[in-house]
């Protein structure tokens, strides 16, 4: 291997620069050549590949967002865009590609390696967290204290009006952010999809609290809950406690920006050096990870396809302390 291209797609997640620079550090000091790719497999298709040397990183372990920028492609989604990002591909002589994201990019490698026998490396960032084959994914950690930050705003004006607030976080179908938010914030409760929610059991809940004399509640939930995020679940319920004046927030984008934490940032290096000595020791098609800290391989289609679930007894644990 003597050329690599790297990219980050699908959405952005605070860390994916410092694992840009990780992965363009590591191959310089192999002496690899390193192309970065603009917006993703937008940019593979359009042919936006630019050199990137040691110094072109510089200055960007801090930096949420991605300088290489990103997208999601549905071009990529066809054979013929396929086709088009593999012609660059060879028409710059690429070895082998890093692609940093989430589920969606290790999807389009997948099927694209399989199709035009290039071999590709994931580095998992995505906040999300829901990429089975590491503990944690990039940017995740970020999202969670970006969270944390909001709620606890949120929790001074529900203590001064005694209200019930409803607050809804990203994640798409998956509720980690939503449950490390909940306990990291001292949630009054917490709905995600991975568990079965009766409305009646947290109306009940609620006001059991506020009996007991809680003066007001933070309810958590994850945008992909199947009855409808925060909005959807407050107008089920608001009628029987209108007298705790429910609200709703919805945190949204502000998860996705932002200084990577020291986690992520962390995290971050460990993938994108990993992903280019895994490459260098002749590993393809395979996601990097790190589990119980230390660095995993895991095949596309298991870190595509396999499940990836909050442990249940911090779901427990979430109600427990939240007494
Ligand atoms: O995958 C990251 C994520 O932020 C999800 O949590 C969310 O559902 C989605 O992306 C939002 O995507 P977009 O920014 O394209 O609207």
């Amino acid at each position: 291997i003597r050329r690599i291209a790297v990219f980050t797609s699908g959405g952005d997640a605070p860390g994916m620069n410092a694992a840009l620079r990780a992965v363009v550090r590591t191959a310089a000091w192999n002496k690899l050549h390193v192309y970065g790719i603009e917006r993703g497999y937008e940019g593979m298709i359009d042919g936006h590949f630019k050199r990137m040397e040691r110094r072109d990183v510089a200055n960007i372990i801090q930096r949420g967002g991605t300088v290489l920028r990103t997208a999601r492609s549905m071009r990529f989604m066809t054979p013929e865009g396929r086709a088009q990002a593999a012609d660059h591909l060879r028409a710059y002589d690429i070895d082998a590609c890093i692609a940093i994201g989430g589920n969606g990019t290790f999807t389009g490698a997948k099927i694209f390696s399989e199709e035009h026998g290039i071999p590709f490396i994931g580095i998992p960032g995505t906040i999300d967290n829901d990429l089975y084959g590491t503990d944690y994914t990039i940017g995740f950690d970020t999202a969670v204290n970006t969270a944390i930050e909001a709620v606890d705003k949120i929790r001074d004006t529900a203590d001064s009006h005694n209200r019930l607030f409803f607050v809804e976080v990203m994640g798409r179908h998956s509720g980690y952010i939503a449950l490390h938010t909940a306990i990291g914030s001292g949630a009054s409760s917490v709905l995600i999809p991975e568990a079965n929610t009766n409305l009646e059991d947290l109306k009940t809940v609620l006001k059991k609290n506020k009996a007991r004399g809680k003066l007001f509640s933070v309810v958590i939930v994850a945008e992909g809950h199947p009855m409808g995020g925060a909005a959807g679940i407050a107008a089920k319920i608001k009628d029987d406690l209108a007298s705790m004046e429910p609200k709703v927030t919805v945190i949204g984008h502000l998860q996705r920006g932002g200084a990577p934490t020291a986690l992520d940032r962390l995290l971050a290096s460990r993938l994108g050096y990993a992903a280019v000595t895994k490459l260098l020791e002749g590993e393809e098609n395979v996601a990097v990870g790190i589990v119980n800290d230390l660095v995993t391989l895991t095949s596309f289609e298991e870190a595509i396809y396999k499940e990836k679930k909050p442990q249940g007894d911090l779901i427990e644990m979430a109600s427990i302390l939240a007494i």
